[in-house]
């Protein structure tokens, strides 16, 4: 049971994470790092005359909206007397686990698959963390942070799957503040590894609605990336239970590459999740996402990291005229997070010396606005 109590006839007026904490839980202690209460910005460029929305979970502490996870579970880690914490991570959650527990005072082991991007690592380092670079994919790292904590007592594990409820039950405050700020949502459009963002935010669905303050569940869409798309390949053929993705793992979405081997069964529950809503799972290629990452950088001032800008990649494939509106795209995390990744807004920039004139320059920067994405 995670609500203690409800709110009596309204809903909380502010749209900070803390004042949906009757509905998280959390007991004793609160970590913070001033997470969630994310910006809801309309994409008034690309969209102009549509409700089409960003929710702007890069601008969490640690750049992704692991946050809200971090925050409850670490609050809870401390409240139920745990002596460290560990995870396993695309990175994401490493960054963010790693900042929380140091806040918190506690140890912190995180494991990654080999070759997540530097920065990501780097944020891990930066707060104390012990950090295994374990080799192979996400799936590896898994099984390697449950295999430590298996073998020690007293250390929670944070890995961000559904392994820890806390951290799924975090989520539903995405929904919560999308509520404080259009009401009805239409549809949103979530980057899925294992699914736990969007299981959060369906849940906190769910409760508003249960609750009567909302008249309709949103349409859920969950994206992943070709290379490695076990739920939407299981939506695809129309099953029932989600496999695990039998090939290596490829693309650049590495936050939400996850191929579940091992854990299947939480494929299956975001697969049920999707199609008890209505929804539908979709994959798209690494040349959509790179499209994607250009248009949210160059014509709205967003930043994506390669999975973040999936929900923005999947629109031409959504036959997203016939989607309910408003519709939200959950942009869950920060360019600077895989800058190897950006795509060409610097391939196509224009090369102009320092030093050159003043009207050379101005009429680059005017042929280079002038680019098409
Ligand atoms: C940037 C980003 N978006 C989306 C996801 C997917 O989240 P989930 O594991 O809840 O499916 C992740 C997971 O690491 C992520 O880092």
């Amino acid at each position: 049971m995670i609500a203690r109590t409800l709110w009596p006839g309204c809903l909380p007026a502010g749209r900070c994470f803390w004042d949906f904490a009757d509905l998280l839980p959390v007991a004793n202690h609160r970590v913070s790092l001033g997470e969630g209460g994310t910006p809801l910005l309309k994409l008034r460029r690309l969209f102009p005359d549509d409700a089409v929305y960003a929710k702007a979970e890069w601008t969490n502490a640690t750049g992704s909206f692991k946050d809200r996870g971090s925050a409850v579970a670490v609050s809870a880690a401390l409240s139920l007397g745990a002596e460290g914490v560990i995870c396993a991570s695309t990175g994401n959650n490493a960054a963010s686990v790693s900042a929380f527990a140091a806040r918190a005072g506690l140890p912190c082991i995180v494991a990654l698959p080999k070759g997540t991007p530097a920065n990501k690592i780097t944020q891990a380092k930066a707060h104390g963390a012990i950090v295994l670079e374990v080799p192979g994919d996400f799936s590896d790292a898994y099984r390697e942070a449950a295999r430590i904590q298996g073998a020690v007592a007293g250390w929670a594990n944070l890995t961000s799957t559904y392994l820890n409820p806390y951290m799924t039950a975090a989520h539903a405050t995405i929904f919560y503040e999308l509520h404080a700020e259009l009401g009805e949502v239409g549809t949103v459009i979530v980057p899925i590894g294992a699914g736990p963002m969007l299981d959060g935010i369906m849940q906190g669905a769910r409760t508003l609605h249960e609750q009567g303050y909302l008249k309709r569940l949103p349409l859920p869409i969950g994206v992943q990336g070709v290379g490695c798309a076990p739920i939407a390949d299981a939506f695809a053929r129309g099953e029932d239970v989600v496999t695990a993705w039998p090939a290596p793992v490829q693309g650049m979405a590495g936050s939400i590459n996850d191929p579940l081997r091992g854990y299947p069964d939480d494929g299956t529950r975001t697969l049920r999740i999707l199609r008890s809503a209505n929804g539908r799972a979709v994959a798209v290629s690494d040349s959509q996402i790179r499209r994607a990452m250009r248009d949210l950088g160059r014509h709205e001032g967003i930043a994506a990291e390669p999975a973040a800008a999936t929900p923005l990649a999947a629109w031409r494939d959504l036959a997203a005229a016939d989607l309910p509106r408003p519709i939200v795209l959950v942009i869950s995390g920060h360019a600077l997070k895989d800058p190897t990744a950006q795509p060409t807004a610097a391939a196509q920039s224009l090369d102009i010396d320092a030093g050159a004139t003043p009207a050379a320059v101005v009429a680059a920067a005017m042929r280079q606005f002038a680019l098409k994405s």
